[in-house]
């Protein structure tokens, strides 16, 4: 049991081995942190920051709207926001889908037009950049939804609006794409959610394809792989930007913030709000303030697991990641 609670559930089910060697791997770094008496980040070098910088999700479904969803998120003081319009390029269309009037795939499935979604990016970064000034930092995720030339032409339409970084513009099977890419523009890339393996790294990081490591702490093998690319990042000018979904339980968030403590090269992390029913499972789960994520000085990762008060909150049903086209065509999640 107590492995399983280090492995967070990932709803793209990575490698089920990469998952529990991670789960291992980042609870011996807290045992061996609780046996030093020392919180996890001292073990990593000590605290570079005083706390750590994240980037919020706001989204709308129209431009106006996820302008006002970052003004809200501004006035809580985060400095660094996440824009999607209708989530992940489901833009404001109205009407039913030709696949599901034939009654095609299941009805919960979701539809997107590809052309709509790269219309509709540069836009929202137009309203959103107006009506909230050019302090704030955006970021967006293509999530690899469209074709690689598509998002090429689409990063270079954004270049005006400065962003802070595009995740995500190509999958892991698409990487030749970064030459064409990084030739047309100088839009700050992150990458490598999806990698199950570190050495997926090595090979785009010395050609400097991206700017910022997006790697799944949690799939990746835990702290101890993770760290080896972070400190490749450090000779390659890249910085790190883990990959922290809500999905990612407090454990495996306090883990990352141990690293997001220590590294000299960090960049930025997705921040995870927790319920309050999560903060009473996982009692020192950590905290967001200002837009800062802040862990406890606890030996270890200093958050503790309440198994009984967990057992009465069972798995429910998975979410659903299908993404179709007109004609029911599957899009990638
Ligand atoms: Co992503």
């Amino acid at each position: 049991m107590w492995q399983s609670a280090y492995v967070s559930s990932y709803w793209r089910n990575g490698p089920v081995l990469n998952n529990a060697l991670s789960g291992l791997n980042q609870a011996l770094w807290d045992i061996k942190g609780k046996r030093a008496n020392m919180p996890v980040y001292q073990l990593l070098g000590g605290k570079v920051r005083f706390a750590i910088p994240c980037y919020i999700h706001a989204n709308g479904n129209s431009p106006e709207e996820v302008a006002e969803d970052v003004q809200n998120f501004m006035g809580q003081g985060y400095k660094y926001i996440r824009i999607q319009q209708g989530g992940y390029g489901g833009t404001g269309i109205s009407g039913t889908p030709d696949f599901k009037q034939a009654g095609f795939a299941k009805e919960t499935d979701s539809y997107m037009s590809q052309g709509t979604y790269l219309e509709s990016v540069p836009k929202m970064f137009e309203t959103v950049r107006k009506a909230c000034g050019e302090e704030i930092e955006l970021l967006h995720d293509i999530h690899e939804r469209v074709s690689p030339i598509d998002a090429i032409g689409m990063i270079k339409n954004l270049e005006e609006y400065h962003p802070f970084f595009i995740e995500d513009p190509f999958s892991p099977e698409n990487m030749e794409w970064f030459e064409q890419l990084r030739a047309n523009t100088t839009v700050p890339i992150a990458m490598g959610e999806l990698f199950n393996n570190i050495n997926e790294f090595k090979e785009p990081m010395t050609k400097h394809w991206f700017d910022f490591i997006r790697i799944h702490v949690s799939q990746i093998g835990g702290i101890t792989p993770a760290m080896k690319v972070a400190r490749l990042g450090e000779f390659y000018g890249i910085q790190t930007a883990w990959h922290g979904p809500g999905d990612v339980s407090p454990v495996g968030h306090a883990a990352q913030a141990h690293m997001d403590y220590a590294l000299w090269n960090f960049g930025i992390q997705e921040a995870a709000l927790f319920s309050d029913e999560l903060r009473e499972i996982f009692p020192g789960a950590p905290t967001m303030d200002n837009g800062y994520m802040s862990v406890n000085e606890a030996p270890g990762f200093g958050v503790d697991i309440n198994e009984k008060l967990a057992a009465k909150y069972p798995m429910t049903t998975k979410s659903n990641w299908t993404v179709r086209k007109d004609d029911g065509t599957i899009i990638r999640p």
